[in-house]
């Protein structure tokens, strides 16, 4: 849905907006790919490239990453810019684009601080080209600019759906100023993905994958109840489970975890926003998964960049690998 600087208008506004009439076939949100034996998907995140930065120097950065990963997916979770202009935001998307592999991007709570609007940067990825898996329907009633699915098909069959969601950017209300959150009719959206695919794969239920930026509130609580038992903690060996600052969800909580539990289809969610974070941590069946920062724009620890790949399994199971590198390496 298209989405106008939202930032400056009352929270009722923001209301108003989505409650509009112009729904469309949950078919129309999906993108499709063949699924590859032990499906790669990288995720990087966090990139906020800017146009004062030396833009060849980061992607050398995620070069060494992404040649390593060697991915049939890119997935960037958001932030990628901060006080960009459309060249440089062209430049990123070339940069994904050069590779043999899909790539994908949602967006984050800075891409609004940007030379050009959101709107803007959904129209490019929308006409990019067909490596760029990314679509948004502008005119819908869904809130946000980045709500689709993937559909990793195995013949006629989808085989395990990626979903990837528009966490929104700023809300202005008294009691939940901060970061915005998933709005009640993404959640409706997500109830209708899943069950439509579901009905559309003979009533058997797909396992999915989420990605978005802003973790949702629970990330604390799956934090506090996996932090010690090993059972719990995903990270690959090598790569220590870690919290490093406050983790910062909406203060607003529509409750999505409830309806994600319920509807038994997402397996695993990943996401970006607090850089200095890094775990994955299994909660109530499902695997939180904070991203590996992947340049070293505004805040990052020095041993913590690079990106992280989920595989999916040909039996359905998850493996992680976490790839670290630093600026040393391209000095
Ligand atoms: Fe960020």
């Amino acid at each position: 849905m298209k989405y106008k600087s939202l930032m400056f208008l009352p929270i009722f506004a923001s209301c108003l907006v989505s409650c509009g009439n112009n729904r469309h076939d949950i078919s129309e949100y999906i993108l499709k790919t063949p699924y590859k034996d032990n499906y790669r998907i990288l995720q990087l995140t966090d990139v906020h490239l800017g146009d004062k930065d030396k833009l060849e120097e980061h992607f050398k950065f995620m070069d060494i990453t992404i040649k390593e990963a060697n991915p049939d997916l890119i997935v960037v979770t958001g932030d990628l810019f901060t006080f960009a202009s459309k060249s440089t935001a062209k430049s990123l998307f070339d940069f994904l684009d050069s590779y043999e592999v899909n790539w994908t991007v949602c967006f984050g709570n800075h891409d609004e601080q940007c030379y050009f609007s959101i709107d803007w940067m959904t129209d490019v990825l929308n006409n990019y080209g067909e490596k760029c898996l990314f679509k948004d329907i502008q005119d819908d009633d869904i809130f946000g600019n980045c709500n689709f699915a993937i559909n990793l098909m195995q013949g006629d069959s989808v085989f395990e759906q990626i979903i990837v969601m528009d966490s929104n950017r700023y809300q202005f209300g008294l009691e939940s100023m901060g970061y915005d959150c998933f709005k009640v009719d993404q959640i409706d959206w997500y109830s209708r993905l899943v069950d439509t695919t579901k009905e559309n794969n003979g009533g058997d239920t797909v396992e999915s994958l989420m990605f978005y930026h802003i973790p949702l509130p629970e990330v604390d609580d799956a934090w506090e109840n996996g932090k010690d038992d090993p059972s719990k903690i995903k990270n690959p060996t090598g790569s220590v489970a870690q919290k490093n600052e406050k983790s910062c969800p909406p203060k607003k909580d529509n409750h999505f975890f409830d309806t994600i539990k319920t509807k038994g289809s997402t397996k695993g969610m990943y996401f970006g926003h607090d850089h200095i974070n890094n775990f994955i941590v299994e909660y109530e069946g499902i695997d939180f998964g904070y991203g590996i920062k992947s340049t070293n724009r505004v805040y990052y620890q020095e041993d913590m960049m690079g990106g992280r790949v989920i595989v999916i399994k040909n039996d359905h199971t998850l493996e992680y690998e976490d790839y670290y590198h630093t600026y040393k390496e391209i000095a």
